[in-house]
């Protein structure tokens, strides 16, 4: 036996057959089709960086084990991109000269990611990236927020299946320092602490905080804080909460569609002010579905110009989990709407004359590419979820007619060349 290559795709990496990909094209042209109404453009980045825009911002995690890099014949040090935002702050610094800011775009690229697959989790995924440059203002947040969730009820969603949960770093600063007396070189690490607090067990997590210097009676404070939920708010000055872009956005109405938490902190090391992750409620996925935030100064590897941004990363695995779960995948679309069958070989050229006529009426209609007996052709229209078949005639052809059958209920008509798709076009849409 030869020894043959696995046909296996690489560990975390997946390959998607039409089926699938057909059940993906639908979610996504569906979310692209809301992200637009919002007037966002779409742009696209090459998978290869210097390796070196991960290193400086997006933190240790992204930089330091899970990125995949390569050395170019050259000698130059490149990654696959792990996530699309420093590529987007390169090219809005690049381009700021002639970009009339605020600028509202999205994405839909392929990320990278050294990590171990599990559930929600693999080394390639696919992510819908949307951010806005450019702007401070609250009503950016209020915009993401909307966004968000339009985009979920536009796959069918309803409120009690995700919760939009929202935070801002600097209030969650201020709420460590303040209520738990965490020091300002303390914050890295008990921020790290308390984006893990939901993953850990108790015990794991005082050893932490011990480990952070953190005495008993602070890990105690820590934990009634983050417990407090949106009453934190109260026990912060006024003036830090000012500050903050998210008070404008809870006393909106949008603010009926988020809910404050001082657990979300958010794994990457570039997010500023507002952070967000949306969550399923079902349980069956406890991670975050997807998320996102505020970064003021990424653009600031590249520029001296200070342009800040807001956005968010919505990754495909998590999302076909959610949609999986509450049965909200839809299902995939049919090969075709229409077989064209010559009965004998003769008539092939017949039969393509047909399907040029269903194809520039908007019609999906296939020709047999190898021709086989006629209940054969039958069966795989069938399979390949076609509506309806044309079957032609030597003596119908010679007669300038056609049979046209609808595939669901067995009823066939006749129909003169040049109106097949006038007569097919019913069965299919019905
Ligand atoms: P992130 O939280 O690292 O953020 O990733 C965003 C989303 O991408 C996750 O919530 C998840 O849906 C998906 N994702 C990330 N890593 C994996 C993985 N290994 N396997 C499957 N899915 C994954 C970012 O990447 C930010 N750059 C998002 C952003 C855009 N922030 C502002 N703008």
């Amino acid at each position: 036996m030869p020894d043959y290559l696995s046909t296996a795709p690489y560990r975390g990496t997946r390959d998607f057959l039409p089926a699938e990909m057909s059940v993906r094209t639908q979610v996504f042209e569906r979310l692209y089709e809301v992200i637009e109404r919002y007037g966002f453009q779409r742009y696209d980045a090459p998978l290869l960086e210097p390796a070196e825009i991960y290193e400086a911002k997006s933190g240790d995690e992204i930089a330091n084990k899970q990125l995949y890099t390569l050395t170019d014949h050259g000698g130059r040090r490149l990654a696959l991109r792990p996530e699309m935002t420093p590529s987007v702050a390169r090219m809005i610094a690049g381009n700021a000269g002639s970009l009339q800011l605020p600028v509202r775009w999205y994405s839909h690229p392929n990320c990278h990611r050294y990590e171990r697959p599990q559930r929600g989790r693999v080394r390639e995924h696919w992510q819908i990236n949307v951010d806005i440059f450019g702007s401070e203002a609250p009503s950016c947040e209020i915009e993401m927020f909307e966004l968000i969730d339009d985009m979920m009820r536009s796959l069918g969603a309803d409120d009690d299946m995700f919760v939009i949960r929202v935070n801002d770093r600097k209030l969650l600063a201020a709420a460590l320092t303040g209520v738990v007396g965490v020091s300002e070189d303390q914050l890295p690490g008990v921020f790290g602490l308390v984006d893990r607090w939901e993953k850990y067990e108790t015990d794991a997590l005082a050893a932490d905080a011990a480990e952070l210097g953190l005495d008993d009676k602070q890990f105690a404070r820590l934990g009634e804080s983050l417990a407090a939920g949106s009453a934190l708010l109260d026990e912060l000055p006024a003036e830090v909460k000012q500050e903050s872009n998210l008070m404008p956005v809870l006393d909106s109405v949008v603010g009926q569609l988020v809910r404050f938490d001082p657990f979300i902190v958010r794994g990457l090391a570039y997010y500023t002010s507002t952070v967000f992750e949306v969550f399923d409620t079902s349980g069956e996925n406890n991670r975050a579905l997807f998320g996102g935030g505020r970064y003021s100064d990424l653009a600031g590897l590249f520029t001296a110009k200070r342009i800040p941004g807001i956005g968010f990363g919505m990754g495909d695995v998590t999302l076909f989990d959610f949609l999986h779960t509450h049965g909200l995948a839809p299902a995939p679309r049919s090969e075709v709407d229409v077989v064209v069958l010559p009965v004998t070989g003769e008539l092939a050229e017949a039969a393509r004359s047909v399907a040029r006529e269903l194809r520039s009426a908007g019609l999906r209609a296939s020709v047999p590419l190898e021709p086989r007996k006629l209940g054969k052709e039958l069966g795989r229209a069938d399979r390949a979820g076609a509506r309806a078949v044309v079957i032609i005639g030597a003596e119908e052809w010679a007669a300038g007619t056609v049979t046209v059958r609808d595939l669901a209920t067995g009823e066939q008509h006749q129909a003169p060349t040049g109106s097949v798709a006038a007569t097919t076009r019913p069965i299919v849409e019905d």
